[in-house]
């Protein structure tokens, strides 16, 4: 039985400094794996008008699932979000705000406009600032005065890219201006009806540095084609050509994986991250009653 002191524990545990591997069957599993995380851990925040939770949050396909659920549990009356601030990783340039691909759009339809988050505390980066240095500097003392980020939610590319931050980036870097890569302009080209031209060539996207000031760092890696970067974000060393390594390195880093990611892992390393599922378990479930 689960009893309230095991609970406490358990809480308490999440302020030990470790980086930590949930995997997950499928990818519907880490959507509501993730989704259930997300919900914990702003109901235990208890945020109100004098506090605000704040969430770094990403595009992309993976993240998708994970919306979807938190969606599910705002209508059934189980989570809300009017006093959640969010930040979004990152935007193309050039594109229009209402462009079905930008990620202003994408986070309205996928998700924005089905909660009850204040407009006004949904902050995007803006693609067609005219000065998109002052943008990015904005960007961060926002971040800054809203007390930071409490938890940022990421995904990555097969390259192990984290938002825009391309293989060779700096692993302090702070929000600004990146040229994307050859890959990455392949990868995205999917969404853009397949042809690389129509591709914006830049963004704006968070740091390195940005994501690992957050207090917390979750991230989303799902299918196989992203098996050889888990393994490069995990088992090997940190390396600027593989940033989303960098997070071994932050105090709290919670990498959720489905099992086609963990193909290029060795036996050992999932092994033991599958051993300790009963602990990482308890962190999504609801308390016992007092
Ligand atoms: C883009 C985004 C990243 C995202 C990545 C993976 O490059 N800038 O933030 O993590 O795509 O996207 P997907 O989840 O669709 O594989």
């Amino acid at each position: 039985m689960f009893l309230f002191d095991d609970y406490e524990c358990i809480r308490q545990s999440w302020s030990v400094r470790q980086m930590r591997l949930v995997i997950l069957d499928s990818y519907d599993d880490v959507s509501l794996w993730a989704a259930k995380y997300v919900r914990r851990r702003i109901l235990d925040f208890n945020p109100g008008p004098d506090r605000y939770f704040t969430l770094g949050l990403p595009t992309g396909s993976t993240p998708l699932g994970m919306y979807k659920k938190l969606i599910e549990f705002h209508n059934a009356g189980k989570l809300c979000f009017k006093y959640v601030k969010t930040f979004n990783m990152d935007e193309y340039v050039g594109l229009q705000r209402n462009h079905p691909e930008s990620y202003h759009t994408f986070m309205w339809q996928n998700f924005f406009k089905h909660i009850d988050i204040q407009p006004e505390n949904a902050h995007i980066l803006d693609g067609n600032a005219p000065d998109t240095v002052k943008e990015c500097d904005e960007f961060e003392n926002k971040i800054k005065e809203s007390g930071g980020i409490e938890l940022f939610i990421g995904g990555i590319g097969p390259d192990g890219h984290i938002a825009f931050n391309e293989p060779g980036s700096s692993l302090v870097s702070r929000t600004r201006v990146k040229t994307l890569n050859q890959d990455t302009i392949q990868a995205n080209a999917r969404f853009f009806d397949g042809e690389i031209s129509k591709v914006p060539t830049e963004a704006l996207t968070v740091g390195v540095g940005t994501v690992m000031d957050a207090r917390e760092v979750m991230i989303l890696i799902t299918g196989a084609h992203k098996s050889f970067a888990l393994h490069k974000a995990i088992e090997e060393g940190i390396n600027h050509m593989w940033t989303v390594s960098a997070f071994q390195q932050h105090p709290k880093t919670i990498f959720i994986c489905d099992e086609d990611a963990t193909l290029e892992l060795r036996v050992k390393t999932v092994k033991y991250f599958n051993g300790l599922m009963h602990v990482h378990n308890k962190l999504v479930e609801d308390p016992p009653e007092k």
